[in-house]
């Protein structure tokens, strides 16, 4: 196939630009290269039909310093918008983040609102129903490591305390069964940690601590669904959250990312996670 003028395709949108470069890569890969390296040859074209070199976003990057590097690069280094991610409006409310980042993951997205949505079924007060849409967002879309922590923090300037803090401690309190709230500990955690894992102390301080709080319940209230929101035949429209959101969230009137708070800049890493500097 031959590769297009790429000066010819700065016009090109999002949809295209992504339907073009799979093409591209299709035809380069061969079934004898493993996955990590089928993305790598997916990225090259799309920064090909660009003529740019994006970043790949700098969380973890020390451990690609110490383990070899990164890849060499030549020309100019992309300081805006991510062409490959949907635009954000000026001002963006925590629905364009929803619709424009967290749900470009599907699973991800979907485990979120399968788990909002079963909360709404179960009777939950409405900001129990927004701290479960809202509970593994850093995980989606900004960092895995210390979920709850990250999570907890962007949204604390908008939200109830209790909603935070129970984002912030589900992270600990996952690793605990509470057979009284017929709460096991994840069949998946011993396949992914193994059956020897046991957590750090900081997780245990916090899960003693969490236990022992008055919110204690609606840290479990997370846990408790989690292991059914990840439903791959049930769809849940963010739409249906749309007015728990209004009542439940702050949302400030020059956007998320814009509004000077201690978190906006969180807020703009998710709005263009892969800026040079
Ligand atoms: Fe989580
Ligand atoms: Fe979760």
């Amino acid at each position: 196939m031959a590769v297009p003028s790429p000066l010819a395709n700065r016009t090109l949108n999002q949809s295209e630009l992504v339907e073009q470069a799979k093409a591209l890569a299709a035809d380069r890969s061969h079934d004898d290269m493993d996955l990590g390296t089928k993305v790598d040859v997916l990225e090259a074209a799309m920064m090909e039909l660009l003529d740019i070199q994006i970043m790949k976003p700098v969380v973890g990057r020390v451990a690609s310093l110490a383990t070899g590097g990164l890849p060499g690069a030549s020309g100019r280094w992309l300081m805006g918008d991510d062409p490959r991610l949907p635009a954000m409006p000026e001002a963006p409310t925590l629905m364009d983040f929803f619709e424009r980042r967290l749900l470009l993951d599907k699973r991800g997205g979907n485990h979120l609102l399968q788990s909002a949505k079963l909360a709404m079924e179960n009777g939950l007060p409405e900001h129990m129903v927004l701290a479960r849409l809202l509970h593994d967002m850093s995980v989606i879309c900004l960092i895995r490591s210390d979920h709850g922590h990250w999570g907890a923090q962007l949204i604390a300037p908008y939200v109830e305390k209790e909603v935070a803090w129970a984002i912030k401690y589900h992270q600990a309190l996952r690793f605990f069964a509470a057979p009284d709230l017929g709460y096991e500990y994840p069949k998946s955690y011993l396949q992914f940690f193994g059956e020897d894992y046991s957590v750090p102390p900081n997780i245990q301080r916090e899960y003693e601590y969490a236990r022992k709080h008055k919110w204690y319940m609606s840290g479990m209230q997370i846990c408790l669904n989690d292991l059914y929101a990840f439903d791959p035949g049930k769809s849940v429209d963010v739409r249906e959250f749309e007015d728990i959101i209004g009542r439940n969230f702050r949302q400030p009137k020059e956007g998320l990312g814009f509004d000077g708070s201690p978190v906006a800049h969180m807020w703009r890493t998710i709005i263009s996670p892969n800026k040079f500097l």
